[in-house]
């Protein structure tokens, strides 16, 4: 997932830096250099301009405060622990931490360094049984499940430190007591469990992934040693008669396991709760989905409740709910910018301020935003967070499971994105949320070598949502229409051309498993 964000993210820069310098090396050759300096000084005033002009719909000043603090280790007076209720401090600290807070709080020992002298055979068997009991956590304290409950499926990994502060978050949302929250794991971990089992607010479900590479060290769906290193040439790999040489990607990669598992793991889970799980089977109403570094807003419950009513009405063809896009990504309007330039020709200098913005940092969501929701195409690298459908939904995907299993990116939002495009007979619509109500706390785990649990940012989210709060809870959406945009064919990342995964994934449609 953070894979695909900073490239994605790190695309729409390069695409924006293009088509922007493609613009300006366009005007210029039209007007000649005296005129190419003096537009390009304008592009720059007038960012500087929407920039200010974006910045004073903060209206808070805590907020911009919040913003120029730069990241890194908060001070022990700022600490998590002040920012968080008492009664929720047990989900921070780990047990053997309690008498050293701050230690536990703080980037380290994450369980990632639990050492893996598991017996495999016992931890197959465990998983086998816990998945089959189904056992329901707090339901004597809160009842069955109903249809205006709502369930949040979350898809755990192993970074316990980003997963307690999701707890937290879930933990003060208004509404929780109705929810089942589902935890998915593709890997088995004490230290989380005992977490987990600590959840009072709510019902509470795990679900153990079965062929994750923990219960398959050196196997598939693991790495086994007749595998094809990743970066041989077909030639060679032939030569070596290891296990997949036929089937390299379409770069000329062999598979990697850590890739494969996580869209394995988002197909297994899926299938797994709408079609497996009896908890859920009566249940018709929307299924939400976290990650185990997703951040919510207190009134995310509501604010679903509130998109599936305006929803039915005006836009019954969406199918996709979405509760928020990402932070700091890029804003390109296309044809805003059109008019700028437009602009710039005239040399309408002072209309300038009336023009919308033409490409922009998306800093913090604008609070004059917190009522609104847009109805557009459902993009994967944009709409990936914090997504609901129903079961009427899922039907549709599962009949497209072959273009799903088969396509050729290890990304779930990609290869969902190839069933919109050529599968579906309409692809998806999405309405999503223009503030965003789940914020992606985990934005250093995978890429950064060294440990760089960012404290700061999740401190930052917390004030920002405590500084919003006069503006959670609109009373109604207010809608927008996205404009729409070609429908761009992509070829997919690549790492999953190996026939083993493509069965594999296939055969986890309707109990196969
Ligand atoms: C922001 O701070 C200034 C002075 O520091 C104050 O006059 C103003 O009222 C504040 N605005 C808001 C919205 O709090
Ligand atoms: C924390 O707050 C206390 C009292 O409020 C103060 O004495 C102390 O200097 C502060 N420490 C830091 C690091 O700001
Ligand atoms: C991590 O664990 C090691 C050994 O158990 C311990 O010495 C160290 O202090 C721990 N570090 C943190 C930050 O908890
Ligand atoms: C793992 O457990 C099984 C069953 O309890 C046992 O037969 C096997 O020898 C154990 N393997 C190892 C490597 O300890
Ligand atoms: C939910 O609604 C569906 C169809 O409307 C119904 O079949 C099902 O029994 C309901 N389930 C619960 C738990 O109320
Ligand atoms: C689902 O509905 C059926 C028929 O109404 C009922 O027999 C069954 O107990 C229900 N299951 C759950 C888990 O509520
Ligand atoms: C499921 O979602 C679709 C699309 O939003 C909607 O048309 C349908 O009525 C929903 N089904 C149920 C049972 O709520």
């Amino acid at each position: 997932m953070n894979k695909t964000y900073a490239r994605n993210s790190l695309k729409m820069t390069i695409d924006v830096v293009r088509a922007v310098r493609q613009k300006i090396v366009a005007v210029c050759r039209k007007l000649g250099i005296g005129m190419c300096l003096r537009t390009v000084l304008l592009i720059f005033c007038l960012t500087f301009f929407w920039v200010q002009l974006h910045m004073s719909d903060v209206s808070d000043n805590e907020t911009i405060q919040i913003l120029a603090k730069p990241d890194g280790l908060l001070d022990a007076n700022d600490s998590m622990l002040q920012l968080v209720p008492q009664r929720l401090h047990k989900y921070l600290v780990a047990l053997p931490q309690r008498d050293r807070p701050h230690q536990a709080i703080l980037p380290g020992n994450a369980s990632e360094q639990v050492p893996a002298t598991v017996n495999v055979t016992e931890l197959r068997k465990l998983i086998d049984q816990q998945n089959s009991k189904q056992v329901v956590f707090n339901e004597d304290v809160y009842g069955p499940l109903q249809n205006d409950s709502l369930v949040i499926v979350i898809q755990v990994h192993t970074r316990i430190m980003y997963l307690r502060h999701t707890i937290v978050s879930l933990a003060r949302a208004r509404g929780i007591e109705n929810a089942l929250l589902i935890f998915s794991h593709d890997h088995y971990d004490e230290q989380i469990n005992e977490l987990i089992q600590m959840i009072d607010f709510c019902k509470t479900m795990q679900i153990f992934y079965p062929y994750s590479i923990q219960t398959h060290p050196d196997s598939f769906p693991g790495e086994s040693p007749d595998d094809c290193p990743r970066d041989i040439p077909k030639s060679e790999a032939i030569k070596r008669k290891c296990i997949n040489a036929m089937h390299p990607d379409q770069y000329g990669h062999y598979r990697e396991a850590k890739f494969t598992q996580t869209k394995h793991h988002w197909w297994w889970k899926a299938n797994r709760v709408f079609n497996e799980l009896d908890v859920v089977n009566n249940y018709s109403g929307p299924i939400l989905f976290l990650e185990d570094d997703h951040y919510v807003a207190e009134d995310f419950i509501y604010m679903l409740k509130l998109m599936e009513k305006s929803c039915s009405i005006v836009c019954p063809q969406c199918s996709i709910l979405s509760l928020g896009t990402y932070l700091k990504t890029y804003n390109f309007y296309g044809e805003a910018k059109k008019d700028i330039l437009r602009v710039i020709r005239r040399q309408q200098i002072f209309a300038a301020e009336l023009t919308p913005p033409s490409w922009s940092f998306k800093i913090v969501p604008s609070f004059s935003h917190y009522d609104k929701a847009e109805i557009s195409q459902w993009i994967s690298s944009k709409h990936n967070m914090g997504m609901a459908y129903n079961r009427t939904v899922w039907k549709q995907i599962v009949k497209c499971a072959g273009t799903f299993c088969k396509y050729d990116d290890y990304n779930w939002d990609w290869s969902l994105q190839g069933v919109s495009n050529n599968c579906l007979s309409h692809e998806f619509k999405v309405f999503v949320l223009k503030a965003p109500r789940v914020f992606h706390i985990g934005e250093c785990g995978v890429h950064h070598k060294k440990s760089c649990f960012d404290m700061a940012l999740i401190a930052k989210v917390q004030k920002l949502l405590s500084s919003v709060y006069k503006y959670l809870y609109p009373d109604k959406l207010e809608v927008t229409y996205a404009p729409i945009k070609k429908k761009v064919l992509r070829k997919g990342n690549g790492g999953w051309g190996d026939v083993r995964d493509h069965e594999l994934c296939m055969r986890m449609v309707n109990h196969q498993w």
